[in-house]
């Protein structure tokens, strides 16, 4: 119970003038951090008289380290040293709050606000928060030891509370070796392969041998190490048994600087710290000249009410303001006296040996700094064998040829990403073998069980070493695989029905003047010829004698009258107002004229009235014969915005939908606010229902999808959809490589030459337009306009052809009543 205490007082060297600083220390009996202790204080040479007072203690026990305590605040020591455990911890917090003694530890950290505790080993709490997020783990088991204190514990059962993971936690303390392998077994059958392991390094270093020991197969374990000491720990055996192990580093053992003090424990190098701090502490308040020694005045510890230490409070201070770069990196304390702005290695264990995989900082959280391996890179390089390549049945890009059983294969296949993945690999040199993916998706993580499908899983799982298919770059799959720079930009764009182009009808060249104009042609026609007859009628003016020149077919017509009685004709009866009317509007003009003022002012209106309708109507005439209109009702993403008569939609579940649903650009919001409540849905189960919905809504409805897809069915036969607009964002296919793979840069930069020499054009050129169904588009507008066809003109011919007809059918007509007549006369002629 009583552990041994040994009193170590060097007063030797105490002199009368200038008191020697008196550092003290708790520390068990013969552990090793009583040894770094020691050496720590004979390497501190620049600062004068450090004796230490150190009592060799039972930390487990409340009573000796009540007396340890006692002893050396009477003696005066301006801060102590020394470990705690979880029986004496609170015992020693209290004494330090109320005495206002400074105690340096770097045992397990405890989350108080008392500053006087000056805690050098870091909390854990965030960093394994960090981790397990970072691991997608919502499912897993957690060890632990109560030595250590629980805050890890309650901060991981919080969280699990609040998102629901399934944490099932297990107290090592009370388990004995073989309950603790019965345990593993049962884990085993459970299928619960994730493990956070949060105990002290022995603990934790038998625990991993005990596991060790079991000779199973680990591959499918994951451990994380909620310790910081992965390098102290011997997982030599556990090594070879292949879990991945994770964990953190604080020390690094291979800077040079660290050596001093021996390959130790990393509370060793904490206990190194703690000294430099305190010796530089006692510096800095040296050179500020406050005096620290107690001499005589020795305070009485368990005096009632407890009489604090005067300088308690600068000392605290001058210790908390201690900033260096020590052993265990950056030390500095926040004001509650835990470190901060400090930086954690995150380790993995690999069948090399550990490995940093990242670190972990407060600012910035954990950082994966794994991203290149170039250990594998060099070691392996490219091997000699078939490289395996993933894709995706998509047209143009992959596709199966018309007679693909012909072939062996990669022969089968055809289509862009089919030439891009032969020159790729001609490029790099390496051979190659073309697979389908088996579930045929592009990759996505599953909420629920975090694995990846599709063709990203394929790499992540290693299933295929290169996936060449049309495959977007985003940071989620960037994150698990590697990508080149992308082989085709494109973007969100949209897919309409070409508008059907009206073809001119027979009648077309009615077309330039509006039915209701026409009408008013007809009857302004007949009005002005009343008109003008009326006005004729009673202006004196346009009555003449008959002999009058001018009008031959009056004087042939009737000889006899005229010579009988000069009488007053009109020209201007009805048929002959008509046929001026006519005439003037023909603009051909006719033999007659008025001749008084009044039908010169009908005339006249009638003239200019002609004047202005005949220009207008040839104005337009042309355009309207010859331009086959073909006026698109949208233009853009704003057209479609501000209407509600068309449509429009997306891919259901699809990264355009996504896109939308995260837009904070307002035409995009008010797109996908529309999108969101539109009743029937607006969107489709796939590309294919998409163009068909297109097709069949006649107009009324737009589909947005990426923009080489949308120019590759502008190419396809019905040939009546069309992109419009520009590309409403930006991205790119990339060719994807595991993390890590070999093939990476070779890919990369084959990719980048095949484009500076042009052939990714090319290849789009080939699979697009030139094997297009269409024809070139645009170029066929220009050849319309130049002639006109028959059918541009046709009615005019039909008016032509009826009026002969007709003019033939009147003759006949006058032909047989005139005959009728002059037999009616003849037999007169003959009966009288
Ligand atoms: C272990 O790590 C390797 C490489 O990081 C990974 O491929 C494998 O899936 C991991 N295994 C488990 C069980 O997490
Ligand atoms: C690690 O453990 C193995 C066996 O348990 C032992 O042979 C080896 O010496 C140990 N290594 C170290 C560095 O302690
Ligand atoms: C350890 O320090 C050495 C030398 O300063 C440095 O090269 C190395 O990257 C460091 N290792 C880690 C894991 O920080
Ligand atoms: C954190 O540490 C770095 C040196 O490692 C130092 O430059 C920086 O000022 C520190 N930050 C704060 C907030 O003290
Ligand atoms: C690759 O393997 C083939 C047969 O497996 C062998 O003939 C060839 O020499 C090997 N090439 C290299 C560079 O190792």
């Amino acid at each position: 119970l009583i552990g041994r205490v040994m009193v170590c007082l060097w007063t030797s060297c105490l002199t009368l003038y200038d008191p020697p600083s008196l550092p003290g220390g708790l520390f068990p009996s013969g552990s090793h951090e009583y040894e770094v202790f020691r050496f720590a204080l004979t390497q501190q040479q620049d600062v004068p008289k450090l004796v230490p007072q150190v009592d060799m203690v039972d930390t487990g026990s409340s009573f000796s380290m009540t007396y340890a305590f006692c002893s050396q605040f009477s003696k005066g020591v301006y801060a102590i040293m020394g470990l705690y455990d979880r029986r004496t911890v609170n015992m020693l917090m209290s004494f330090c709050g109320s005495l206002h003694v400074c105690f340096v530890t770097p045992s397990f950290p405890v989350d108080t606000n008392n500053q006087f505790v000056l805690q050098l080993r870091p909390q854990l709490q965030e960093p394994v928060m960090a981790l397990l997020e970072a691991s997608y783990w919502t499912r897993f088991v957690y060890m632990y030891s109560a030595d250590a204190g629980l805050s890890v514990l309650q901060r991981i059962l919080d969280t699990a509370a609040e998102r629901s993971w399934q944490v099932t936690s297990v107290n090592l303390d009370v388990l004995t070796e073989a309950a603790f392998v019965k345990l593993l077994i049962d884990l085993d059958f459970k299928k619960d392969f994730q493990i956070v392991v949060d105990c002290e390094l022995e603990r934790l270093n038998s625990i991993l041998h005990v596991i060790a020991a079991q000779k199973r197969n680990l591959k499918n374990y994951h451990f994380i190490l909620a310790n910081l000491g992965f390098m102290d720990l011997n997982m030599t055996d556990l090594e070879k048994l292949g879990p991945n192990v994770t964990g953190f580093q604080l020390v690094n053992w291979s800077d040079p600087s660290v050596e001093k003090i021996g390959r130790d424990w990393y509370t060793g190098a904490l206990t190194y710290d703690g000294v430099v701090v305190m010796a530089t502490a006692f510096q800095n308040l040296r050179r500020q000249r406050i005096d620290i020694s107690r001499r005589g005045n020795a305070g009485e510890c368990l005096a009632n009410p407890p009489a604090p230490w005067g300088q308690g409070i600068d000392i605290q201070r001058a210790l908390q303001q201690v900033r260096l770069e020590g052993l265990t990196g950056r030390v500095q304390f926040d004001e509650r006296g835990h470190r901060t702005n400090y930086t954690l290695s995150v380790m993995e264990l690999s069948h090399t040996g550990a490995r940093k995989i990242g670190y972990w900082t407060e600012r910035r959280g954990y950082v994966n700094t794994d991203v290149y391996k170039p250990v594998q890179e060099e070691f392996y390089g490219l091997q000699n064998r078939t490289y395996v390549v993933t894709t995706i049945l998509e047209a143009p890009y992959m596709m199966l040829k018309k007679n693909h059983e012909q072939y062996e294969g990669n022969e089968r296949y055809e289509g862009y990403c089919a030439e891009l993945a032969a020159e790729i690999a001609k490029h790099v040199g390496f051979v190659y073998r073309l697979e389908l993916v088996g579930d045929g998706k592009y990759g996505a993580r599953d909420p629920d069980t975090k694995l990846w499908n599709g063709m990203v899983g394929e790499l992540v799982y290693g299933k295929a070493d290169v996936a060449v298919a049309p495959l977007t770059i985003t940071l989620v799959r960037e994150q698990v695989i590697d990508f080149t720079k992308p082989f085709m930009s494109l973007g969100i764009s949209i897919m309409i029905k070409k508008p059907t182009k009206s073809k001119p009808g027979v009648f077309s060249f009615l077309d330039p003047l509006a039915y209701e104009i026409w009408m008013c042609i007809v009857f302004a026609y007949i009005g002005v010829s009343v008109v003008l007859f009326l006005v004729s009628r009673f202006s004196p003016y346009e009555w003449k004698l008959a002999r009058s020149p001018g009008f031959p077919q009056n004087q042939n017509q009737n000889p006899q009258k005229e010579k009988e009685a000069p009488e007053h004709t009109n020209d201007f009866g009805i048929f002959n107002s008509l046929w001026f009317s006519l005439g003037a509007f023909m603009q051909q003009g006719c033999d007659i004229s008025p001749r008084s003022l009044s039908g010169r002012i009908v005339g006249g209106v009638w003239w200019f009235f002609t004047l202005i309708i005949i220009s207008s109507y040839t104005a337009n005439l042309a355009a309207f014969l010859t331009v086959e209109r073909m006026v698109s009702p949208i233009e853009g993403a704003e057209d479609l915005a501000k209407q509600t008569e068309i449509a429009y939609g997306t891919l259901e579940g699809g990264s355009t939908k996504e896109f939308f649903k995260r837009s904070k650009i307002a035409v995009f919001e008010k797109m996908w606010s529309y999108m969101r409540s539109a009743d029937p849905s607006v969107f489709v189960k796939s590309t294919n229902d998409g163009v068909i919905r297109v097709r069949k809504s006649k107009g009324k409805y737009a589909y947005l999808l990426e923009s080489s897809m949308n120019e590759y069915i502008e190419q396809r036969k019905p040939c009546d959809t069309m992109k419009v607009g520009g590309n409403l964002d930006s991205k790119g296919y990339g060719v994807a490589t595991p993390k890590g793979s070999a093939l990476r840069n070779p890919v990369n930069l084959a990719v980048l030459k095949l484009n500076e020499q042009g052939l990714l054009d090319k290849l789009k050129n080939r699979w697009w337009y030139d094997k297009g169904e269409c024809g070139t588009g645009g170029g066929d507008s220009k050849d319309k306009t130049s002639a006109l066809s028959l059918s541009n003109v046709a009615g005019v011919f039909y008016i032509l052809i009826g009026g002969l007809g007709l003019a033939m059918l009147v003759a006949l007509v006058e032909f047989c009543y005139k005959s009728r007549i002059e037999s009616r006369r003849m037999k007169v002629g003959v009966v009288s």
